[in-house]
């Protein structure tokens, strides 16, 4: 695994259930019942150092809305709003700013707690929200050269076995799968296909794939992947800026054609791939479309963009 996706760098505070706490307080006991059978949901939000000097987080309220529809997918009781929970993010920032220079990423997660166990438990939900600084998580020779993918030998899972639209804990064991299969071959990252062979994403990012005549391409939402939030940001972008985004299957040996491919998430932001399958992609560097959305992209969420001014919440 690169060695950012493992760094975490310890803060200060950390808001649990409904208040702020140390950093060293904020734990679960072992017989907490999501940590047995993964039944919880989480989020990650990033929040970038503004040309203002504040910290700007990218899209709160989205991803809180994701958070709570998570949450309402599995059963699990939400015990706060989304106000709250919007208010509790940034209370977070605000008490640590000084910590984060260069900006956040913060946490959320929602679990259900101990007391019972057994698969029919109904124990109160816990919920906390944490931040760190968290670097490139594909590293940052990936960011600027583009990184080595590999098809997964593991499937995303069936429509009807994942829910998709939540991010749900449990369902990271198959990421995790195809991350460390990818890894331990001397990859980057893990591409997963839909059990119809066809791309869906990545194993903690959204794929996009450029023809050579330029369009660009992204599995439809009907597909087993993660309705991501730099998802819509980089289609909006795109199609602000003219060109032609088509949400469409497709196979494998599409990546292995195309001129450009990229992988889109709050934590791997805008990260080329350079490579599929040890088959060179494009010209094996980033290439223009890539190189374009990427810049825009740091620039949109550190607010030198005025048109895309509401989508950060200033801390
Ligand atoms: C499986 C998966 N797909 C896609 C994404 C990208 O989603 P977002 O852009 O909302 O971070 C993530 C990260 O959250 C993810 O875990």
């Amino acid at each position: 695994m690169s060695s950012t996706s493992n760094a975490v760098l310890k803060a200060d505070h950390v808001w649990m259930d409904g208040k702020l706490i140390p950093w060293e307080s904020a734990t679960v006991h072992v017989m907490t019942h999501a940590l047995h059978y993964g039944l919880g949901v989480f989020e990650g939000i990033r929040a970038y150092r503004a040309k203002n000097g504040k910290l700007a987080i990218f899209r709160l309220r989205e991803h809180i809305r994701r958070f709570l529809d998570s949450a309402h997918i599995i059963l699990l009781k939400m015990p706060y709003t989304e106000d709250q929970l919007v208010d509790a993010c940034m209370e977070v920032l605000r008490v640590q700013d000084a910590k984060f220079p260069n900006g956040a990423y913060l946490r959320p997660v929602a679990f259900m707690g101990d007391g019972a166990m057994g698969l029919g438990a109904q124990n109160d939900t816990r919920v906390a929200i944490t931040a760190w600084e968290w670097g490139s998580y594909l590293g940052d020779k990936g960011v600027k050269e583009g990184i080595r993918a590999k098809v997964s030998s593991f499937t995303r899972m069936h429509v009807n076995v994942n829910m998709v639209r939540g991010k749900i804990s449990g369902q990271y064991v198959n990421s995790i799968l195809a991350k460390r299969e990818a890894v331990m071959a001397g990859y980057d990252e893990a591409i997963l296909l839909d059990i119809s062979g066809f791309v869906a994403e990545a194993s903690g990012e959204n794929i996009f794939c450029v023809g050579r005549h330029g369009v660009v391409r992204t599995p439809s939402l009907s597909s087993p992947i993660l309705r991501g939030i730099t998802r819509d940001t980089v289609i909006q972008m795109l199609q602000d800026a003219g060109r032609q985004v088509e949400e469409v299957s497709f196979t494998r040996d599409a990546l292995y054609i195309a001129g450009e491919v990229f992988f889109s998430g709050t934590a791997a932001e805008v990260t080329p791939v350079r490579e599929v399958d040890n088959r060179q992609v494009g010209d094996g560097k980033p290439g223009e479309i890539t190189r374009s959305i990427q810049e825009l992209y740091y620039r949109v969420v550190r607010g030198h963009e005025p048109h895309y001014e509401h989508w950060l919440t200033y801390v």
